[in-house]
């Protein structure tokens, strides 16, 4: 999607006989919106639609939490145990029509293949790193990386020996670049947190001549259904195009700071359809002598905000620990806790990272957010008189956002 690219071996022409050892390749046109979005030309050694055997398809099926109160949430993500793989361990916390988010610490490998035939995925690598391996070659990825996956793209993890801790967006929709970045060509403007540099496509591609086995399993139809194939999936020769996975790094995103405070599209990284995904990272805080560094109160009146701290002291702030949530859903007001934006005067840097999602559409939650929820987040604005020399006394945070 940023910019054309081309892996491996492609005729001068497209739509024109390309062969290999005398036998013609199959071609594969995978695009968006009919024929006029963007695209990737495929040639692979078989015909993709090659299927020997059509598995079992699985229902999705998500366990809602209704609560009895409409209120702000905070859950602490860090000790949810290890399960599954990179798709099946997806443990759906959150999500509405236009974007799913999950949690996930994979503790098997993958002994198959995936694809998500209906939607784009975002996976944030909060700890862990490896190869992902896919149609377009392999797209290494660490710690920091947002792994950005097109639908249609046949994959699998192979994790490293590390812990993996993922936080998981996928949507219907299409994760772009946010346009207010681009020029009318795609390039990436001046004023952009990030440029082309930063983006990594797959590095390398490997032809994969096996002849076997080869399930794939693929997300359709609110479901997976999984084909199994007689050779292995990776056997394309070739592709150009402007459709294939890419990762940036969160550590690459160049914060943008203000003499008083930058509202939270300064740190947009991603559009989905009704959704952003934003990055906050290290920064200088607000410079003018009157700026209060930490944001000023704001109702999300039609929006959810969902954040993800990844990184950073937030030991002093009450609850909010690496790997915590806040959601501050639609409808209220949310700011500083008592007294921070007092102690934030005079801050001039924060070392935060953290992860944001704000919908424009309300987020239903999981049975998981159940367990995970605080149930006491929702008071902490609530000021009661604390003994002196106490911690309660002065709550003071170094997060920049709330
Ligand atoms: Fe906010």
């Amino acid at each position: 999607m940023p910019f054309y690219q081309r892996l491996g071996e492609v005729p001068r022409k497209r739509h024109v006989q390309f062969r290999e050892n005398g036998s013609l390749l199959t071609e594969e046109v995978m695009g968006l919106e009919g024929f006029t979005g963007n695209e990737s030309i495929l040639y692979h050694l078989q015909s993709p639609c090659r299927v020997k055997e059509l598995g079992e398809f699985e229902p999705i099926e998500r366990e809602e939490w209704m609560p009895d109160t409409h209120a702000w949430r905070l859950m602490n993500t860090w000790d949810v145990p290890a399960q599954g793989d990179e798709i099946v361990g997806r443990r759906l916390l959150m999500w509405n029509d236009d974007v799913e988010i999950s949690l996930c610490r994979p503790s098997e490998s993958m002994e198959y293949f995936f694809r998500n035939g209906e939607g784009d995925e975002v996976v944030f690598v909060h700890e862990g790193a490896g190869t992902l391996e896919t149609i377009f070659g392999e797209l290494p990825y660490k710690q920091g990386d947002y792994v950005v996956i097109p639908r249609g793209t046949t994959y699998r993890f192979l994790p490293d020996e590390s812990p993996q801790r993922y936080l998981v967006f996928e949507t219907p929709g299409l994760i772009e670049i946010p346009k207010r970045y681009r020029n009318d060509q795609g390039q990436l403007m001046e004023h952009a947190p990030y440029y082309h540099r930063d983006i990594h496509p797959p590095a390398e591609l490997k032809t994969v001549r096996e002849r076997g086995e080869f399930p794939v399993k693929v997300r359709v139809r609110d479901g997976y259904q999984t084909y199994v194939h007689d050779f292995h999936p990776f056997d394309v020769v070739g592709w150009d195009g402007y459709l294939y996975p890419w990762t940036f790094s969160i550590h690459d995103f160049e914060p943008i700071t203000g003499r008083i405070h930058m509202p939270p599209p300064s740190h947009q990284t991603f559009a989905g359809p009704n959704f952003v995904i934003c990055s906050f990272c290290p920064r200088k805080l607000d410079f003018d002598p009157l700026a209060v560094p930490i944001p000023y109160h704001h109702s999300n009146l039609q929006s959810e905000e969902m954040i993800y701290y990844v990184d950073g002291n937030f030991s002093s702030r009450k609850g909010i620990e690496v790997g915590s949530i806040t959601l501050h859903p639609s409808g209220l007001p949310h700011g500083p806790q008592p007294g921070l934006a007092e102690k934030s005067i005079g801050m001039t840097e924060t070392h935060e990272l953290a992860v944001m999602c704000d919908t424009f559409h309300p987020l239903r939650l999981t049975t998981l957010a159940r367990e995970l929820d605080d149930g006491h987040y929702a008071y902490s604005w609530y000021e009661e008189p604390a003994p002196a020399g106490s911690a309660d006394e002065n709550p003071a945070g170094v997060t920049s956002h709330f």
